[in-house]
């Protein structure tokens, strides 16, 4: 896609062709999003926005991070010691790891603690390995940063890695391999042995490039696992990882921007790293997190949203529409569900969810045809209202070969 205006940049004209970013815009623009969502009636399964009102512990938080203690309270911020030592605490107390605290490097969210991790490892023209379905914005913080996005897809029976497949795209030219787990879209933990099998498939290789490749762990979901379900952390399994994380998810406020990029006790050459990361981080505009995210954040480690109402809504919307006759994954964690389209065509029939008042996004934004995403955040209300909309949508799919 390229704009007729002599204003914009060929650098923005090209991330605003980037995929699945610009599928999703389009998408979003051909039902007519904004208006449908607004709707009194509106069904929205799109996009993990809240649909409940925020906790009083998470407001009383904010507001007593907001109490200047001293004129240089709202001063420009790098890192709060007492946010690093909290969220060193909360990610060990999650995973068993010891990360120190002075390797919590806090950032504006995942999404910078994403783009730190590649500017911080790899070099414009470096190829960057990830798996489709994709977080939206891989694709567009790769091109940022002048690298090369490098695509392979997840095996569709298992939605599971397909290492053999990660490991057959790796050239002299890749640095980093992008993995998320819990996975957005599809709810999948990937379980020890998988992770085993890629740091065994990401030392050989490094070996034959002669060039560490290094693995950005992308959990920003590592906290909304269901009960049934435990989280494997990557870095566990290869030392060479970089982890992002995003309070927005646990929290449930991804207008607030606060997360971390997290480098492992055992990653040699921290000592680099952590100055040049707060180097790279100052000169992508200024992207830590404000002064006030960053006194609340010892209070905000330990809440995270109601998980056992999520379960709730995964166990109801699982089991309706598998009994409707939909394939559905019982996603392991996060807060969505990515079930196959029963009509090939998944733009054909998210549309006519759409026209039901549902408002889903098609697979093929994600550039995985077949399959369509649905976010628990929606509203337990809307859930229950979802049902017979969704029934009659596959009973009006005519039923084809498979
Ligand atoms: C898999 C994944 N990674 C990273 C992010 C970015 O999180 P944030 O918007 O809180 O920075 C998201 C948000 O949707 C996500 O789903």
């Amino acid at each position: 896609m390229s704009t007729s205006s002599a204003l914009v940049s060929q650098r923005a004209d090209a991330l605003s062709a980037t995929e699945p970013g610009r599928r999703v815009f389009a998408y979003l623009d051909a039902i007519d999003y904004e208006r449908r969502a607004a709707e009194p009636n509106a069904i929205d399964f799109t996009f993990g926005n809240p649909h409940d009102m925020p906790s009083d512990a998470y407001v009383s938080a904010l507001q007593r991070a907001l109490i200047p203690q001293h004129p240089g309270w709202f001063g420009y911020q790098t890192y709060q010691p007492a946010a690093q030592e909290a969220a060193a605490a909360g990610f060990q107390r999650l995973t068993g790891l010891p990360f120190a605290p002075e390797d919590m490097l806090l950032t504006t969210g995942g999404f910078s603690a994403l783009a730190l991790g590649l500017k911080l490892v790899a070099d414009p023209g470096d190829e960057v390995v990830f798996n489709l379905p994709p977080w939206f914005f891989y694709e567009g913080l790769a091109l940022e940063a002048g690298l090369v996005p490098v695509k392979v897809r997840i095996d569709p029976a298992t939605l599971d890695l397909d290492v053999d497949a990660i490991a057959a795209a790796i050239t002299p030219r890749t640095r980093v391999v992008i993995v998320n787990t819990p996975n957005n879209p599809t709810g999948r933990i990937y379980p020890p042995t998988t992770l085993r099998r890629l740091a065994a498939a990401l030392d050989d290789a490094s070996h034959r490039i002669g060039r560490r490749i290094l693995l950005l762990s992308d959990e920003a979901y590592n906290r909304i696992v269901f009960s049934d379900q435990q989280f494997h952390p990557p870095a566990a399994y290869y030392r060479h990882t970089l982890v992002a994380y995003s309070y927005g998810k646990t929290l449930l406020a991804p207008g607030q921007r606060v997360g971390y990029l997290a480098l492992p006790p055992d990653l040699p050459d921290r000592e680099a790293l952590r100055p040049a990361a707060r180097q790279v981080q100052g000169m992508m505009g200024c992207a830590f997190p404000n002064a006030d995210l960053q006194y609340a954040l010892p209070e905000l480690e330990g809440q995270v949203i109601d998980l056992a109402q999520l379960e709730r809504r995964r166990d109801l919307l699982v089991g309706e529409l598998t009994r409707m006759g939909y394939q559905v994954h019982r996603p392991e964690g996060t807060f969505y569900l990515f079930p196959r389209s029963p009509d090939p065509d998944d733009v054909a029939f998210a549309r006519r969810l759409a026209d039901a008042g549902i408002l889903v996004v098609p697979g093929t934004v994600f550039e995985t045809p077949g399959f369509f995403q649905m976010c628990l955040t929606a509203s337990d209300e809307m859930c229950q209202r979802a049902l017979p909309g969704f029934a009659a949508a596959i009973r009006q799919t005519p039923a084809v070969a498979v």
